[in-house]
């Protein structure tokens, strides 16, 4: 069986699939059912000085998969997250990383009790609604990094554009990454009643889950590029596939939010099983195996369209089952099927790659054509 346990910071977890800050993490009760469903890690939904003023509505699902919010951050007051919360559960014996936000008065209050009381084995800050200022952004981190002893994770929102600067600025303070947050602001609405899903005031909320997951992929690969502190990917995870996508972007670790939330608290343990039996199969025998695989690989020459050599797509017959949705999917017309004879028009055809992504069947290549 392939090995799962992860030592991040000094820290051994027993599977490399935590929650997410949010409804997962909202209490003691929460952050067990969540260790009773297999994670390798609880986090905590993010605790401020000041507890949120949360609107309802404020979880909808725009899309299959994918979820607008308007929760904010925890509307529990923190001195019982302190005093109640996470004690309670320590007995889960496993790591708990709290997530605590925003400002940095909150984070020297919040970071030095943490320390005190010595309730969790990291922090993990959110710089949700501190902005993209780089320079704002590290005086959150010191706040929390003079008066935390332990391990500070700087969990970034999609919002920063410098990703490369924001990690270089941060890197001297933090102990590791975590990435991404939802993304947004997003809005989405009934045309009849005209009332926006969320209970904001301007209906506006963050969106996460299946929609995100390449944008987070981009912000994990680029961090994990920039630093050799463990970055921990999060962002729309779905499948197992999704989770080995992270790994291989550079992720240490990874954290499920949306489908925990949709699907239930067991996904994390469910998901564990299934890297499992994946590593199995494909002869990787720990995680570090497949971290950063995809930051390894040997890169391809770039092709570019009008250039000598063309790449086109190419069919393997005993693959296709003639279902026509390449047919469907080409704008230029240059694909068809006569007779079950695969007829791709050169001239018409622009090499843009998408009948290979949208085949089910794996039947259709990318082929060098001089
Ligand atoms: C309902 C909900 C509440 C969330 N609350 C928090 C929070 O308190 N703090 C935080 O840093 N992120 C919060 N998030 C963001 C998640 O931790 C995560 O970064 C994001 O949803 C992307 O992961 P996912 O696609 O697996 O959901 C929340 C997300 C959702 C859906």
């Amino acid at each position: 069986m392939a090995d799962l346990k992860v030592n991040i910071l000094g820290i051994q977890f027993p599977n490399p699939i935590w929650t997410a800050a949010g409804p997962g993490g909202a209490s003691a009760d929460k952050l067990l059912e969540a260790a009773r469903g297999g994670a390798g890690a609880l986090v905590s939904k993010t605790i401020s000085q000041k507890p949120a003023r949360v609107p309802i509505p404020n979880i909808s699902l725009p899309f299959p998969g994918s979820l607008i919010n308007a929760e904010l951050w925890s509307e529990v007051d923190y001195h019982r997250f302190l005093e109640e919360e996470f004690p309670r559960a320590r007995v889960a014996g496993i790591p708990i990383i709290a997530s605590v936000g925003y400002s940095p008065e909150d984070l020297s209050v919040l970071g030095k009790q943490l320390n005190e009381k010595d309730l969790v084995d990291a922090v993990e800050f959110s710089i949700h609604y501190v902005g993209k200022d780089i320079s704002n952004l590290i005086k959150t981190a010191e706040a929390l990094r003079t008066v935390f002893d332990g391990p500070v994770l700087a969990k970034f929102s999609p919002s920063i554009s410098e990703i490369r600067s924001a990690v270089k600025a941060l890197d001297p303070l933090v102990d590791g990454f975590v990435a991404i947050n939802s993304v947004g602001p997003a809005l989405d609405f009934d045309i009849y009643t005209r009332r926006p899903l969320m209970g904001s005031g301007d209906g506006r909320g963050w969106l996460s889950g299946r929609a995100i997951l390449p944008i987070g992929l981009h912000f994990v690969a680029t961090i994990a590029m920039e630093t050799d502190k463990p970055v921990i990917g999060v962002g729309g995870i779905r499948t197992v596939e999704d989770v080995i996508k992270y790994i291989m972007a550079g992720a240490s670790a990874v954290q499920v939010c949306s489908l925990a939330v949709l699907k239930g608290q067991q996904v994390y343990g469910q998901l564990a099983e299934q890297l499992s039996r994946w590593m199995d199969k494909n002869g990787y025998t720990g995680v570090s195996d497949l971290r950063a695989a995809f930051l390894k690989r040997e890169k391809k020459p770039l092709y570019y369209y009008g250039d000598g050599t063309q790449l086109y797509p190419e069919i393997v017959y005993e693959k296709c089952r003639f279902c026509d949705m390449c047919v469907n999917a080409c704008i230029h017309g240059a694909i068809q099927f006569e007779n079950k004879i695969y007829d791709l028009d050169r001239n018409k055809c622009v090499s843009c790659g998408l009948c290979v992504s949208v085949c089910p069947w794996n039947a259709l290549s990318m082929t060098e054509y001089p």
